[in-house]
């Protein structure tokens, strides 16, 4: 059995992809040069930094930190140059001709609305709403955590756009029922997940390496906690999901797929690999290959195909 043409082409949240596979936010995303890098990688859709009103200062180093079992740990902070970047950064993606998802942060409600109205003004193609920074005082999963706060972002943000909205979430006990607020408030579409909540010790100083004590887990570790929240997420609405979480090969792609996302974000493999384009592009070849292994003819037809068996 033959693919169709444009097998990997995907539709999430309204917005039609060439392929599934995109960039994770947080990694590049905040200049003009990080947007044509990233489009050279050859992602169908580029995601921005987390975005919020004004300029934001992350935490002092280190704040990154390679761990022994393959994972990343970090407490950027969110540092961003805030809403004023906007422009620049939809204009370089119009030009290369790559939709740009504005990742968007605040303290709250207003001010994610404030950051979403901009994006649009711009002229983005969608916001995804960052509710799961697992290390910034004040933002993301303080506020995501509670399914009540998340409705009441998304509805807000509902409220001043028409862009397609995204919703972000991490990994939690109630991420099933925060999901279900999200979309009952308008979001067209769920990313899921952020990194979890982390440290590590340097047990020769016997101090936490970052210094900000806690970080985000970013990377292969977490791979299967995102598959399961993917899992259980779609098994409940069916909704369209970007999974993300540890996807480094194309075998981690297709089981997100497998579990329920139709789009797939790639963060940490990319600071891990020596050659992104390739990695994007052996991904892409992997996914095509494994769907006439199953004799699927598109990638759609494969959404979800393990709660089918
Ligand atoms: C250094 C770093 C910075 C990040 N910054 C952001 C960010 O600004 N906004 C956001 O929503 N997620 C951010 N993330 C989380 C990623 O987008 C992604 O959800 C997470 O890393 C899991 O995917 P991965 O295992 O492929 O990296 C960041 C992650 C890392 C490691």
């Amino acid at each position: 059995m033959a693919l169709d043409k444009g097998s990997l082409t995907v539709s999430i949240a309204g917005i039609r992809l060439r392929h599934p596979i995109m960039n994770a936010s947080g990694f590049l995303g905040y200049t003009r040069e990080h947007i044509s890098r990233l489009a050279k990688y050859g992602f169908s859709a580029i995601v921005t930094k987390t975005i919020t009103p004004y300029a934001k200062k992350g935490y002092d180093p280190p704040i990154v930190v390679a761990l022994r079992n393959g994972g990343l740990l970090n407490a950027v902070g969110l540092e961003n140059p805030g809403k004023r970047c906007i422009g620049e950064l939809v204009d370089e993606a119009r030009k290369l001709g790559v939709p740009l998802i504005v990742s968007i942060g605040g303290m709250n409600a207003e001010e994610f609305a404030e950051v979403a109205i901009e994006a649009e003004e711009k002229g983005a193609t969608a916001v995804e709403i960052n509710l799961s920074c697992p290390h910034a005082k004040g933002f993301g999963l303080e506020i995501g955590l509670n399914p009540v706060n998340v409705f009441n972002v998304v509805k807000t943000v509902a409220s001043v756009t028409k862009l397609p909205i995204i919703a972000k979430l991490g990994s939690s006990d109630r991420v099933v029922e925060a999901a279900g607020k999200a979309l009952e408030a308008g979001a067209k579409g769920l990313t899921l997940i952020n990194t979890i909540k982390a440290m590590a010790i340097d047990v020769y100083t016997l101090k936490p390496i970052l210094t900000n004590i806690f970080g985000g887990l970013s990377g292969p570790p977490i791979h299967p906690i995102a598959v399961r929240v993917v899992y259980e997420v779609f098994m409940e609405y069916k909704p369209d999901i970007i999974g993300c979480g540890g996807v480094t090969t194309w075998l981690d792609a297709a089981e997100l797929i497998a579990a329920g996302a139709k789009a797939v974000q790639i963060g940490t493999a990319l600071v891990l690999s020596d050659n992104a384009q390739s990695l994007v592009e052996s991904i892409l070849r992997g996914l095509e290959n494994w769907l006439l292994l199953h004799g699927f003819k598109n990638i759609e037809e494969a959404v979800g195909s393990a709660h089918k068996v």
